[in-house]
């Protein structure tokens, strides 16, 4: 079966939620190859230097505090992504700090960014909010200008632990007819419902070091394997510490997997990693 966001094809409703640290491009790669429908970047901001990898085409997440330097940016990297998404639910100390993620409200400042990433793609445009007292003023500004709305429904207090509030995101589906990106303690056993309940999910903290629970949930056949990750990591030439933690999160499940991360965590360079972990 195929589902669309707009004019992006997807071929299933599965995705892998955004998250920083965690979805470099090889990670994202082997999400991919395990059955994902869609894969996300972590949050990235728009004054970035730094160089971004996008071969594999994923959604790109955005974070910002005003509408300044979204245009260029769009501009230079819209047919490297499939789709943009706007960060509205960051809980995070800098976020605090420099007021973006879920510490941005002024609704006037996001319907100026809204409206710029609105008119400078012909990509789908999605928003990620949290539960929070501006939702539903978040959710007429998607209607206006996104194509899908993406709801985690912890509050930004909450952090990312306590229990997500599961009715509140059936609040929000219920009063839109945009499709609704439901995230929030998604894995391979409640999966089900959550598809039956919202459009599409998202899966977050499961999926770190477990790429193969989209094969798991979509039936698809997949070797988990580090060098393969390794590999790409090469090719894209991913900062060593990225690769230790991966190597480390690889290890999730495995036997002895805490003398393993120990001696991760000591190990000074590749030729060891893969000794160790191939
Ligand atoms: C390590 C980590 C990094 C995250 N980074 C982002 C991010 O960059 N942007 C974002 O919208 N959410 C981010 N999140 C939140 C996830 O996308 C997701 O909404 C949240 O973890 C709830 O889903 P889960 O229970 O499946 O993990 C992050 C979460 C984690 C654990």
């Amino acid at each position: 079966m195929n589902f669309k966001i707009k004019t992006l094809n997807l071929k299933n409703r599965i995705f892998l939620a955004p998250m920083e640290r965690i979805n470099d491009i090889a990670f994202r790669i082997l999400c991919k190859k395990a059955g994902c429908g869609l894969t996300y970047t972590g949050m990235i901001n728009p004054q970035t230097k730094q160089k971004i990898y996008l071969n594999d085409k994923p959604a790109l997440q955005l974070f910002c505090t005003s509408n300044k330097c979204i245009k260029n940016f769009i501009i230079k990297y819209d047919s490297q992504v499939s789709l943009w998404d706007f960060n509205l639910g960051c809980p995070a100390k800098t976020a605090k700090k420099h007021c973006f993620g879920s510490f941005l409200k002024d609704l006037k400042i996001i319907e100026d960014i809204l409206k710029t990433i609105r008119e400078n793609t012909k990509k789908p445009v999605t928003i990620k909010i949290r539960k929070s007292p501006i939702a539903f003023n978040l959710l007429e500004l998607a209607e206006k200008y996104c194509d899908a709305i993406c709801i985690h429904p912890r509050t930004y207090g909450q952090g990312y632990s306590g229990k997500p509030d599961i009715d509140f995101a059936k609040k929000i589906k219920s009063r839109t007819k945009l499709p609704i990106i439901y995230s929030g303690d998604v894995n391979e056993k409640n999966c089900k419902y959550f598809l039956e309940t919202f459009d599409y999910v998202m899966i977050g903290r499961e999926a770190i070091g477990r790429p193969e629970i989209f094969s798991k949930i979509m039936g698809t056949k997949f070797e988990k394997s580090f060098e393969e990750y390794l590999n790409l990591a090469k090719k894209y030439q991913i900062p060593f510490r990225q690769i230790k933690l991966q190597a480390s999160n690889f290890t999730k499940g495995v036997k002895n997997s805490a003398k393993i991360r120990d001696k991760i965590a000591r190990i000074k360079n590749i030729k060891e990693l893969e000794r160790i972990m191939t």
